[in-house]
């Protein structure tokens, strides 16, 4: 199948596993220990069902919302995923362009693989940087002064990976980065020829915005993610580092990786403008719960005080819908990006957005909501 054909998140999922050598898509793909928080978070949707209302005379919703601050076309946003630049050669680019064509706000991470400075320039709707504190509090208060000079308009620190998650797919393949011809990788780089040449001749491959850091560490240059998020991140972070660094950035702000109702509480009381309800698509604590299904106690404890973003499952049209009605101001995604940057870069991430944000819109004409404001708990039927 070509990307053009694809319709939905599995179909590009399907193109990006046969583009892909074997140890990238499963580092997409992949979640911690026995991935049962990965598949919870799609499956929680099911859990409640929409009740549309018939006869609304609706011909064209109204998708757009304000988030951290921004008018965006319609309520989804593109999460922080390192290394994206593995999985297609224009990489960060190719998602910040696209997220900029729909409407939409960008995040780009901590470990992108272009910089804070070129995706600033780039990119001239708004958009978010997604930090890490690193053990070196310099590098972090260094990254906000960066952002500040390139234009981003929002930061969103992530909390819930104070060390790296089990992630026994990498540990498998061998995933490391840059990629290493080894001979057990050999044989899927050589079938994915196409990929293989791509890394090969594009621009060397690198951390853009932490390369001292990696340099400083690793003498050969070669590290895997969960050896520098163990080296690097500092594990004992807490409530007063994060006020400290919502004092610091001074404007909209987000904390990703909130899965209960007590920390978004204390999320709320420290100044954050939003939290993101995440456990890392399922790549940190195994077991952990799905955002939607603390989706409800956590919009009822601070729903009316602080933007809530749910992110982590999210592959449909009535996945945002469900979200939305429970509550949620917007939604993130993540593989439902990456797997169309995979299998056909910059104009498959187009593709991709064009038919999730189709889905909303005939989902919501479906349901005879005319805006986002008509989603309420009265459109859903909780068993
Ligand atoms: C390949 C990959 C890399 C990621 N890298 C980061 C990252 O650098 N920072 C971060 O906060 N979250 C990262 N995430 C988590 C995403 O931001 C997001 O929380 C997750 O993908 C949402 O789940 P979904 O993929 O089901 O949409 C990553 C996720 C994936 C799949």
């Amino acid at each position: 199948m070509r990307f053009s054909n694809c319709r939905n998140c599995e179909d590009f999922r399907q193109v990006a596993k046969k583009r892909l050598p074997a140890p990238l898509f499963h580092y997409i793909d992949g979640g911690s220990d026995d991935e049962y928080t990965l598949a919870r978070n799609t499956q929680a949707f099911e859990k409640v069902q929409l009740v549309p209302n018939t006869l609304s005379g609706i011909a064209k919703p109204k998708t757009a919302t304000t988030i951290l601050g921004h008018k965006i076309d319609w309520p989804v946003i593109l999460a922080p995923t390192g290394m994206t630049r593995l999985f297609h050669h224009d990489g960060e680019r190719a998602v910040a362009r696209a997220a900029q064509k729909s409407g939409t706000i960008y995040t780009l991470s901590t470990l992108s693989t272009v910089s804070i400075e070129e995706i600033g320039a780039l990119n001239t709707t708004p958009k978010c940087f997604q930090v890490y504190i690193h053990k070196d509090r310099g590098l972090t208060l260094e990254f906000i002064e960066r952002c500040k000079r390139a234009g981003f308009s929002s930061l969103c620190l992530t909390v819930d990976t104070p060390i790296a998650g089990n992630r026994e797919r990498d540990l498998k393949t061998g995933m490391i980065m840059p990629p290493k011809l080894t001979l057990k990788s050999l044989i899927s780089f050589l079938i994915h020829w196409e990929w293989s040449l791509n890394y090969l001749f594009h621009e060397k491959f690198q951390l853009a915005n932490v390369v001292s850091a990696i340099n400083a560490g690793n003498s050969k240059n070669l590290i895997s993610v969960m050896d520098y998020i163990n080296s690097q991140f500092d594990p004992e972070i807490n409530w007063h580092d994060a006020e400290q660094l919502i004092k610091a950035w001074d404007g909209p702000f987000a904390i990703k990786g909130i899965l209960s109702p007590q920390d978004a509480r204390r999320a709320a009381d420290i100044g954050a403008t939003a939290v993101m309800v995440s456990n890392h698509g399922g790549r940190q604590l195994d077991g952990a719960a799905a955002p939607f299904d603390m989706l409800q106690q956590i919009v009822d404890e601070i729903g009316d005080e602080i933007e809530v973003i749910l992110d982590g499952g999210v592959r449909r049209g009535t996945h945002v819908l469900k979200a939305l009605a429970m509550g949620a101001h917007a939604c993130m995604i993540g593989r439902g990006y990456l797997y169309a940057l995979a299998a056909g870069g910059q104009p498959a991430v187009e593709r991709a957005l064009t038919l999730l944000r189709e889905e909303i819109e005939r989902d919501m004409i479906l349901m005879g909501a005319k805006s986002l404001q008509d989603l309420d708990r009265s459109k859903l039927h909780i068993p």
